[in-house]
């Protein structure tokens, strides 16, 4: 079993979406997968109740029964596990990171949000070196700031998924009745930038150890 968390201490960068979108393209690859909703906000458990009765499931945690938890759902044979964590509490954060096999930083190619990348990159490692991956979300059609956000990423040497997901009004639309891009217009371009992110996630579990996900790992991913 794997286990992915959705980390950023910036509101709003997508680890919901993510943890969401992620989730339902494993379930579409036929795996078992669950989401561990360790906001107090609910946001993931809210969209399960939107959604009705369909896959994947979806546990409320806190950091008391993380463990209890995920171990209730290895033994029910989940292939994959998302964790959608808080913004604001950093130790729920740091106990998500602290179980995981690769830690999620979603960000949109804005300067707060950026700035924001480096603090969450440290508190996802500060008990120890761990994968994590940057993945670029609400990224605008070409513009000057995101060639700047761009740079940024570049000269900071994170490890950015190639696949970035566009600023698209479909994540809310299908978000609206508890669904994802990919089961409202699977030939949608939201829907292949998720599958594209998906596959090249699956494919880095499939290689990663406990190691970091260096710029050369990335390489060595065929995503497409
Ligand atoms: N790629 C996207 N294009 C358009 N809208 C998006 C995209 N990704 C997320 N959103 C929307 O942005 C809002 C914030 O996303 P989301 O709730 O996933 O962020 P979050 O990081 O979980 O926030 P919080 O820190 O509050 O938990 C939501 O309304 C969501 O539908
Ligand atoms: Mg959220």
């Amino acid at each position: 079993m794997k286990i992915i968390s959705l980390i950023t201490q910036k509101g709003g960068s997508g680890k919901s979406t993510l943890a969401e979108c992620l989730a339902v393209a494993a379930t579409l690859d036929n795996k078992a997968v669950a989401i561990l909703d360790m906001d107090p906000q609910g946001s993931a458990i809210s969209w399960k109740q939107r959604r009705g009765s369909s896959d994947p499931a979806v546990l409320p945690v806190t950091m008391t029964n993380l463990s209890e938890e995920i171990e209730r759902v290895r033994t029910s044979g989940a292939d994959y596990v998302f964790i959608d964590t808080p913004a604001r509490l950093s130790d729920w954060a740091m106990a998500a990171a602290k179980v995981s096999d690769l830690v999620i930083i979603p960000s949109r190619p804005t300067i707060k949000d950026l700035e924001r990348v480096e603090a969450s990159i440290k508190l996802s490692t500060l008990d120890n070196i761990r994968p994590v991956l940057v993945v670029l979300n609400q990224v605008r059609s070409r513009g000057n700031r995101d060639e700047q956000a761009e740079n940024y990423i570049k000269s900071k040497n994170f490890p950015v998924c190639p696949g970035r997901i566009g600023n698209r009004v479909m994540f809310e639309d299908a978000d609206t009745f508890g669904l994802t891009p990919q089961e409202v217009d699977q030939e949608g371009k939201a829907a292949i930038e998720i599958k594209h992110v998906y596959k090249y996630i699956s494919h880095l579990l499939d290689q990663i150890k406990n190691e970091p996900v260096s710029e050369q790992t990335s390489k060595v991913v065929n995503y497409e």
